[in-house]
């Protein structure tokens, strides 16, 4: 083959490769009582009423031979992004297919893989020629959504999820978001001044949290921190999901896993302690400082395995974060505290961050500081007043 006259099937395969799909396992049971599965792109709504759907299995492939012999039910699910090994072990030609899937039965007696996002008990009313493939037509009798997360997507011969491109509409964009931070810039560097301590201004763009700007009077370190992105999610980013739209509280909120019923709890009662004070902020250095050197290493190594210790390590990060009791006897590691800054017609714009120092203060210097930045975050809201006024 020459790059210049590629066989037609090539170049089919190609185009189409930039059609993204969902994964879909369609599944049976064996006359002898055994689970089949295959897996499948192809799968589509067709019609609302009557429900149907359809998929497209090859003419040779086993699997398809061994779900039309088994008889008129099928079953479809749904994968989910975290299930890409077992989109693997499904679509391996072979007889161990469910070796290490985890399944349940459907109320029709189909296989249901535990953790997919959806699952569908089909009839099948036609079965149509379509060239090297069959159209297989089925209707719905059963459906239902059984863990509402993110599903695994098929692009161009890879694996993915689906992100949104704007996780707020209406909530102004990154160019906005910088501009209004550099209107701030004189407020943000008067405050670092004036504390003697580390300032950042943070804005969320793309489910990030991103490091737009940083000021302190006696350090080069804290430019180092601009561009720094943190993923957003529970506990790490609160301010942002207590003042911002509901949109973006439920995105964060959704970061957790479904089964993480407490931890859910105690994030949601996280939002109202920051609504209630006024600002957010997390106490131990340790971990603190493990979160953001993960997050400077991030831009380096962005591995599967990377990424999920991250996450972890922001999810364990969880009782350092907006503590409900202080006690004005004590001393904290204070490590930091944020603020929410407001543009009127927007909302939350952006937010800014003081860093503590090193060792544990007494809850009265915390205090103060905390104050200097929450007067200052509100000069910032007044300096975007001025902003898009005309308009
Ligand atoms: C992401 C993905 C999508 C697939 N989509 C289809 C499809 O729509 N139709 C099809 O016949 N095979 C599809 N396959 C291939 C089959 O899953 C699988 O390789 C085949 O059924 C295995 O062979 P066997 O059934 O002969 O054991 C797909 C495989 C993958 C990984």
């Amino acid at each position: 083959m020459d790059n210049l006259h590629p066989p037609v099937e090539h170049v089919f395969r190609q185009t189409l490769g930039h059609y993204p799909t969902g994964v879909a396992v369609v599944t049976a049971m064996s006359p002898e009582g055994k689970p089949i599965g295959m897996t499948v792109g192809s799968f589509t709504s067709v019609s609302l009423d009557p429900p149907l759907i359809a998929f497209l299995p090859s003419k040779t492939a086993r699997t398809w031979a061994a779900l039309r012999d088994s008889g008129e039910a099928f079953g479809v699910n749904i994968l989910a992004a975290d299930q890409e090994v077992i989109c693997r072990r499904i679509a391996s030609p072979g007889a161990d297919k469910f070796t290490g899937v985890e399944w349940h039965s459907s109320p029709a007696g189909m296989p249901v893989l535990d953790g997919c996002v959806a699952y569908l008990d089909c009839r099948t009313v036609e079965v149509r020629d379509a060239g090297d493939h069959d159209l297989v037509l089925g209707e719905v009798v059963q459906m239902g959504v059984q863990r509402p997360t993110e599903s695994l997507l098929f692009f161009r011969g890879g694996y993915g999820s689906f992100r949104p491109r704007s996780l707020a509409a209406g909530a102004p964009q990154l160019f906005d978001q910088l501009r209004y931070v550099d209107v701030a810039r004189p407020i943000i560097e008067r405050l670092a001044s004036d504390t003697g301590r580390e300032i950042t201004a943070l804005v969320l763009h793309d489910g990030e949290l991103v490091t737009a700007a940083a000021a302190n009077d006696s350090s080069q370190l804290a430019r180092i921190r601009v561009g720094r992105q943190t993923p957003f999610l529970p506990p790490v980013g609160a301010v942002f999901a207590a003042y911002g739209t509901d949109r973006v509280r439920d995105y964060w909120l959704s970061q957790l896993p479904p089964d993480a019923g407490p931890e859910k709890q105690r994030a949601e009662r996280m939002l109202e302690t920051i609504r209630e004070r006024g600002f957010g902020f997390t106490v131990g250095h340790e971990i603190g400082r493990a979160i953001e050197s993960m997050g400077d290493r991030r831009g380096r190594d962005a591995s599967t395995a990377a990424v999920r210790a991250f996450r972890q390590t922001i999810r364990r990060a969880s009782q350092h974060y907006n503590i409900e009791f202080l006690s004005p006897q004590r001393a904290y590691e204070f490590h930091a505290a944020t603020a929410p800054v407001f543009h009127p017609r927007h909302g939350l714009a952006f937010t800014l961050t003081l860093w503590g120092p090193n060792g544990e203060i007494p809850f009265d210097t915390m205090m103060a500081a905390i104050d200097q930045l929450v007067h200052a975050s509100r000069l910032c809201s007044d300096a975007l007043s001025y902003v898009d006024s005309e308009c």
